[in-house]
């Protein structure tokens, strides 16, 4: 099964592929996992070895512009800033756009601006395969329901699955070859007091991909045989703490998964860390915080910053700890 199998599978039953809108246009939010993807089954489609559970963070993530256009190379804007296409970066959009251009010659420009540091940890890959899928439905008028554009944003990058929706979203394993039951689910919980602090330590680029980083974990760790089975635990008692607004259980095992995670990696060979001294630092004050009565949790991505996890009523008391703190209303309100 290939890529592109999937899309064709997906964009069959449409008269898809044009013509084409003068552009298509949309926002997708990034995503922080709760309960995280780490581990895939099949590579080239993107498959999880586990489910993996997210929230949305509101106003924070990509915005895409796409048109066609007429010209030998496809031209690919960040942040205002021209991408070469040469680059990893560059090539791994190149051959996603592949899988949905009318004719091999048909170019594109892509326009994007993404209000979270790229690659660092922060789920750009998320937000931008999610934003640019929507923005190619909007161009061709395909009228795809979410979970179908799920699938498809799965292909750029499995946390993409996750992008489609504002909230909690569970992105289900699935279990069929092709993976059509691989895709985000959105869950009906709403808790509008429910923060996040982006702690960014560093807004670099990570030294490793979480795709390189995942397939060595898998091949080389011994710890990731225990993980499915905490992924499992873990999905249910988020899903507890979710329907019981329990924020003490939420955080508690939103931490411990991260740090298993993290574990897997660490017992990898060769070894993969990604923490800085400044990440273990800040996880201390963190701990030092809850021992003194406030409760905030953190949790941690490719990368070395921490996302800190708190309700509205304690921001006050954490800013003041945290001053650089960005925070996020994870669900906007309705309408907006
Ligand atoms: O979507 P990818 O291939 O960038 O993997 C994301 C992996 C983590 O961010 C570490 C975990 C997750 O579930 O988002």
């Amino acid at each position: 099964m290939k890529k592109i199998d999937v899309v064709e599978q997906i964009l069959n039953h449409h008269s898809n592929r044009g013509p084409a809108k003068e552009f298509g246009q949309a926002f997708a939010p990034t995503n922080i996992a709760l309960c995280k993807y780490w581990g895939k089954r099949n590579h080239e489609i993107n498959l999880p070895i586990t489910a993996s559970l997210s929230m949305s963070l509101g106003d924070k993530g990509a915005h895409t512009l796409i048109r066609e256009i007429t010209a030998e190379n496809d031209q690919i804007i960040l942040n205002k800033q021209k991408i070469n296409l040469t680059t990893d970066f560059g090539q791994r959009l190149g051959v996603y756009l592949d899988l949905f251009r009318p004719h091999p010659k048909q170019r594109y420009q892509i326009e994007t601006e993404m209000n979270i540091p790229v690659a660092a940890g922060l789920a750009s890959s998320a937000c931008g395969f999610a934003a640019l899928i929507l923005a190619l439905n909007d161009l061709y008028g395909w009228q795809l329901e979410p979970t179908a554009l799920s699938i498809l944003a799965r292909l750029g990058s499995g946390s993409a699955a996750r992008s489609l929706w504002q909230g909690f979203v569970e992105w289900r394993r699935g279990d069929a070859e092709d993976g059509m039951d691989s895709h985000g689910v959105l869950l009906p919980e709403q808790w509008p007091e429910l923060r996040i602090g982006l702690h960014l330590l560093n807004k670099g680029q990570k030294p490793l991909s979480s795709r390189e980083a995942m397939r060595r974990t898998v091949q080389t760790s011994r710890l990731y045989s225990a993980w499915p089975s905490q992924v499992e635990e873990d999905m249910n008692s988020l899903k507890q703490a979710l329907a019981a607004k329990d924020f003490y259980h939420l955080g508690q095992v939103a931490e411990a998964n991260a740090l298993a995670m993290h574990a897997t990696m660490m017992s990898a060979w060769p070894p993969v860390i990604y923490s800085q001294p400044e990440t273990i630092a800040a996880m201390q004050v963190v701990w030092r915080v809850r021992a003194e009565g406030v409760n905030v949790f953190f949790t941690q991505d490719a990368g070395p910053n921490l996302k800190l996890l708190f309700l509205e009523a304690n921001q006050a008391a954490i800013q003041s700890v945290f001053p650089d703190l960005q925070i996020c209303r994870p669900l906007l309100p309705p309408h907006k």
